[in-house]
C-alpha cells in the first residue's frame, strides 16, 4: 500500500481497518481525549458512518491512524484525527495515510475528500495543499483535553476547512 525511504532504512507499509487489537499501541501515541473515544467509534464504523484506517509496519504495528466520516457533509468523505507516532513523522506516513482516505473515498463513489487544519497548525496544513487540498472557509471545533495534573479542560480553536476534488 506505501513504502517509506528514510535514506537509510526502506520499508513497505500497509493500511488496514483499526480492530479492538489496535488500541494498546495506538494508546502509546494517539491523543488521550481522542483515544478514550476509540470503542464507541469501533461501535460506529460497524454501522458505517465511519472508516477507521491504521497504517501498519510489516509486523503489524500501527505507526499511524486517521479516519473517514461518511455522514457529516454529503458527497464527500470528511478526513480526521490524523496522528503519526511522534519519532515516525515527516518521513512520508502522514502523505500515505492520506492517499490510501482518498483510495476509500473513491472507492465509495464519492469525488471528493474534505479535511480541516487547526489554524495554529501551519505544517499540517502546509502538508494538505501539498497533497492538492484546498482551503474554502473555517470554523471554530472544541473538545476536552486533560493537562499534565489530570484537570480536564474545554479545549477551543478554530480549523480552516480544506477539499479537494477526487478524479
Ligand atoms: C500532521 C501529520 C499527521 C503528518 O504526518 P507525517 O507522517 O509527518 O507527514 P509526511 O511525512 O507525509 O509529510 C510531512 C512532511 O514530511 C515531508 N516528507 C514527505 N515525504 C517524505 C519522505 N519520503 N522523506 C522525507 N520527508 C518527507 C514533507 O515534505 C513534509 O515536510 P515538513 O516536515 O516540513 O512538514 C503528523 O505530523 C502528526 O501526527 N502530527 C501531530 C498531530 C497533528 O498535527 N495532526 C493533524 C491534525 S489537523
Amino acid at each position: 500500500m506505501g513504502t517509506i525511504h528514510t535514506g537509510v532504512v526502506t520499508m513497505p507499509l500497509t493500511v488496514r481497518d483499526m480492530t479492538e487489537d489496535d488500541l494498546p499501541e495506538l494508546a502509546c501515541f494517539y491523543p488521550q481525549h481522542v483515544f478514550e473515544t476509540m470503542p464507541a467509534e469501533l461501535e460506529r464504523a460497524r454501522t458505517g458512518v465511519v472508516d477507521h484506517l491504521v497504517v501498519c509496519t510489516p509486523t503489524g504495528v500501527p505507526v499511524a491512524k486517521g479516519a473517514i466520516n461518511w455522514d457529516e457533509i454529503p458527497g464527500a468523505g470528511v478526513i480526521s484525527t490524523l496522528s503519526v507516532r511522534a519519532e515516525l513523522r515527516s518521513i512520508g506516513i502522514g502523505s500515505i495515510l492520506i492517499r490510501a482516505s482518498e483510495e476509500r473515498i473513491r472507492e465509495r463513489g464519492l469525488s471528493r475528500s474534505e479535511i480541516g487544519a487547526e489554524e495554529n497548525n501551519p505544517r499540517a496544513r502546509a502538508l494538505y495543499e501539498r497533497l492538492g487540498y484546498v482551503a474554502y472557509g473555517s470554523e471554530p471545533a472544541s473538545w476536552d483535553q486533560e493537562g499534565p495534573d489530570g484537570t480536564v479542560s474545554k479545549y477551543e480553536t478554530t480549523c480552516t476547512l480544506l477539499r479537494k476534488d477526487l478524479c
